[in-house]
């Protein structure tokens, strides 16, 4: 099926969870939609996969050409892969947090970078980057998580005034918790183990992490705010997609002062100050 709308959309890590509901949803409603897996994956019955490791320069490379020389055009990006490193800061590795920042920040870096040629010369584009809630707040034994999603959100702001004059759109989509294998793929730190000083509340923080993933929304539901995203001629700096409560308690931090903000994140993960 497809209709005069139809556009060429790129999502990045479509096995599963969020970006695979936007396959789903974008390929279902005649869009021409190509996701991206590391690994080889069968095609959807809307949309076909192709490898692309995100870390991988020639990778993304390859798989940006494959879908020009296929449609001749790229218009929508969904920069979307991405995983949690879990631990405390102080037990995170320097390898373990170039790994963390490769994939989410600069994996959407390097398939900017191959895909924005290609836009220039069609003057006209649609980049929408995956930030997170962690994003917006930095959140307690999810600091380099939260470190990639802000970098994302700077790189973001920044891209969205250069590329403005050549007639693309660049916008921040910024999901609470959601239903996926988000908890599956985590990694944790390897020194958060036994002999970790935080092991604690390490602990403890995740129990209230992954309770509130396992009561997230559906990752249809972020589909739907992407979808709505490809049909707009103009889009804002971000959107927020989540339980109310969770986009209220994302809203107090521009209205209260740092530490009280500060002091109702702890108090949601128990934590409290010596
Ligand atoms: N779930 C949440 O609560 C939540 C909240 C806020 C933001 N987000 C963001 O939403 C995005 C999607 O997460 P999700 O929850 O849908 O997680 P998920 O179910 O674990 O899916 C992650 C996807 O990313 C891909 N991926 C991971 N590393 C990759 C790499 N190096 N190269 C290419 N693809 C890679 C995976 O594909 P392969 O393993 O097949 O390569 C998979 O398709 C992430 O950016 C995440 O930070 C999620």
């Amino acid at each position: 099926m497809s209709n005069s709308r139809s556009r060429v959309v790129l999502i990045t890590g479509a096995s599963s969870g969020i970006g695979q509901a936007c396959a789903e949803l974008l390929g279902a409603k005649g869009h021409v939609v190509y996701g991206t897996s590391r690994r080889p994956s069968p095609d959807g019955e809307h949309y076909k996969m192709l490898e692309m490791d995100v870390t991988r320069d020639d990778s993304v490379q390859r798989a940006v050409e494959a879908v020009l020389a296929r449609e001749g055009r790229i218009d929508v990006v969904v920069n979307n892969a991405g995983f949690v490193m879990a631990g405390a800061v102080e037990d995170v590795s320097i390898e373990e947090a170039r790994q963390q920042l490769d994939t989410n920040f600069f994996g959407v870096l390097r398939v900017c970078k191959a895909v924005l040629p290609s836009m220039r010369a069609c003057r006209s584009g649609l980049i929408i980057n995956i930030s997170s809630m962690g994003g917006a707040a930095g959140l307690p034994f999810q600091g380099l998580y939260s470190a990639s999603k802000f970098a994302l959100e700077g790189l973001t702001e920044s891209l969205r005034q250069e590329v403005a004059p050549f007639g693309i759109e660049a916008t921040l989509v910024q999901p609470g918790d959601v239903r996926t294998r988000v908890r599956e793929n985590r990694v944790r730190a390897r020194e958060s183990g036994p002999g970790s000083a935080y092991r604690e509340l390490f602990t403890k923080v995740l129990k209230t992490v992954e309770a509130e993933e396992g009561e997230g929304i559906a990752p249809q539901a972020v589909a739907r705010k992407v979808l709505s995203l490809t049909e707009k001629r103009r889009v804002r700096v971000r959107y927020t997609v989540g339980h109310l409560s969770q986009r209220v308690a994302l809203m107090a931090k521009t209205l209260l002062p740092s530490r009280t903000f500060e002091q109702l994140v702890m108090s949601i993960y128990g934590l409290s100050r010596r």
